[in-house]
């Protein structure tokens, strides 16, 4: 689940800080759906922009891709904050062993970028707020990528133009 300008930009230049520019509508949305999962997983980039935020339920279970888990070991909360080094289907296939049958991803775009490629995300819910960013981050980080995408729902969330999308993704050929 992810929002991002017209233009495809899911920061506004280097302010990592998201609802400096998204909707209101945009963040309730958000909070109400991370409501629906027990596996939220994002990059580190993003875990740094929204640790201050970061409410750790009981019974959700948070990962964290990085390259470096011992940087973030004062962090980790085994069973509901952890991270790891993993690939995302390494990741994808030991939480399945746990019973895991849904993941939300949050992002930003390298993590995006990483599962798309590995055919991982089957469903892209993205909000689309009415602005435009000449710089910042990509809805999807430089990768060799390429999706087919299926719309299922389209929602406008407010008299701006918020509005909110659901796509299915086709497997990959
Ligand atoms: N608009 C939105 O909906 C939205 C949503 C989410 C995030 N964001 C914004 O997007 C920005 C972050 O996006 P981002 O693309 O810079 O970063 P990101 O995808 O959140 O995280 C990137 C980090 O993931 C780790 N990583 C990358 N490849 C890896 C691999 N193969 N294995 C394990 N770990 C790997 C690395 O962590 P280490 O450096 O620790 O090794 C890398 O720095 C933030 O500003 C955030 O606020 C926006």
């Amino acid at each position: 689940m992810m929002v991002s300008s017209v233009n495809g930009k899911i920061t506004r230049g280097d302010d990592p800080e998201v609802t400096h520019w998204t909707s209101p509508e945009d963040s309730a949305l958000f909070k109400a759906f991370k409501k629906n999962f027990r596996l939220i997983v994002r990059g580190s980039k993003t875990y740094e922009a929204s640790r201050k935020q970061l409410t750790l339920t009981k019974g959700t279970l948070n990962v964290v891709l990085t390259r470096n888990p011992d940087t973030y070991h004062d962090d980790a909360i085994p069973g509901r904050l952890e991270f790891t080094s993993e690939s995302p289907k390494e990741l994808i296939s030991r939480l399945e062993k746990k019973g895991y049958k849904e993941m939300l991803l949050t992002g930003g775009s390298d993590i995006n970028a990483l599962f798309l490629q590995a055919g991982l995300i089957n469903e892209i819910h993205l909000t689309i707020e009415p602005k435009i960013f000449g710089t910042g981050k990509n809805l999807f980080g430089e990768l060799a990528l390429e999706a087919t995408l299926q719309l299922t729902d389209i929602k406008q969330m407010n008299d701006r133009g918020t509005l909110h999308l659901v796509y299915t993704v086709a497997p990959n050929l």
